[in-house]
């Protein structure tokens, strides 16, 4: 996994050569996808956000909801392996409303429908988990939306970010350092990672699936400032508890509103009492992509050596396999 981890600048730097598929102009994207493959989506849109593009991330079966019938917006169907069935589903209903379609995979039966359709498609290596194939997704994605003209060029972004997820993950370095601290904190707690802007509450979420499935740990995520509207009361009652077996990890970017960080301050100051707000990591570089880049690896690594101390194999990851085959049973 830790290999897989330190693939990504390359992965990131394949995609600086991908040919964009001719596509047509979109403005409006509907993106589909699960778990590694559907978090490439908020990534993505996180990026696309600033060109007045619109991109909604389903995570779902079909059917198509109501406004894509109207609005008609070109559909990114996205599956690393290419056989996920609630992606499937989405992107036959896609079909039937004779929506545009672009895919992204490395085969499967998503491969299939694309050759049959002759749908515009990015082709990913495969031969990776697709949480840690998320470079070559995020990559193929961008890839995408440069075909539809929904952004720029991101070939310097790409750069960028490949030279800094390079970095981040080499033995040693100041991330490296910084996420052998976290993770040290984190032994033997639940984590809670706790973000406010366009950027960071993409990664957030990265950072607590990672978790899930690299360290088989529990973990969540929540927002500001919505988490100051609710969340803020549930550390009331069970203090003795919540502080022994949690901890709150905030990451931010410069993109936060000016008034989360004062909101953080108090929010820290009113439940620490009750938690350990353990780290917080701040994004660092240029572009969109690079910072989303920056936050990312310190939660990959923290999540791989989260497993490397607790003796977890952070790579295969049986449950999920094993409920993929449960519902495969039932077809
Ligand atoms: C496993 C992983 C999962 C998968 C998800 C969807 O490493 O990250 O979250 O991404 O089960 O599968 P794909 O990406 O093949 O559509």
């Amino acid at each position: 996994m830790l290999s897989q981890i330190r693939s990504t600048g390359d992965q990131l730097r394949w995609a600086v050569d991908q040919p964009a598929p001719a596509i047509g102009t979109s403005s409006e994207i509907l993106y589909v996808g699960m778990g590694g493959s559907g978090i490439a989506g908020d990534y993505v849109g996180a990026i696309a956000m600033p060109f007045g593009t619109r991109m909604v991330v389903h995570k779902g079966y079909g059917p198509l909801p109501l406004w894509a019938t109207k609005a008609r917006p070109l559909v990114i169907a996205a599956s690393y392996s290419g056989n996920t069935e609630e992606t499937l589903d989405f992107v036959e209903s896609a079909r039937d409303s004779g929506l545009r379609v672009a895919t992204i995979t490395t085969g499967g039966r998503l491969g299939e429908l694309t050759v049959t359709h002759d749908w515009p498609s990015v082709s990913v290596p495969s031969g990776l988990q697709p949480r840690a194939a998320a470079g070559y997704m995020i990559g193929a994605a961008l890839t995408v939306l440069r075909g539809a003209h929904a952004i720029d060029d991101q070939r310097l972004a790409l750069d960028e970010a490949a030279t800094m997820a390079d970095e981040a993950t080499a033995e040693g370095s100041d991330r490296w350092m910084e996420a052998t601290r976290i993770a040290e904190k984190l032994d033997g707690r639940i984590p809670i990672i706790y973000a406010g802007g366009p950027v960071s509450t993409v990664v957030a979420q990265r950072w607590k699936t990672q978790i899930n499935e690299n360290a088989k740990v529990p973990a969540w995520w929540s927002l500001l400032p919505e988490l100051d509207h609710n969340e803020i009361t549930g550390w009331e009652t069970m203090p003795e508890k919540t502080r022994e077996h949690l901890g709150i990890v905030t990451l931010r970017d410069r993109s936060d509103n000016d008034r989360i960080e004062t909101r953080l301050a108090h929010t820290r100051t009113l439940t620490q009492d009750a938690v350990p707000w353990v780290a917080e990591v701040n994004s660092t570089g240029v572009s969109r992509l690079a910072r989303l880049v920056s936050l990312t690896a310190v939660g990959d690594l923290v999540s791989w050596m989260m497993a490397d101390s607790a003796g977890v194999d952070p790579v295969p990851v049986a449950t999920i396999e094993k409920l993929k085959k449960l519902l495969a049973e039932e077809d």
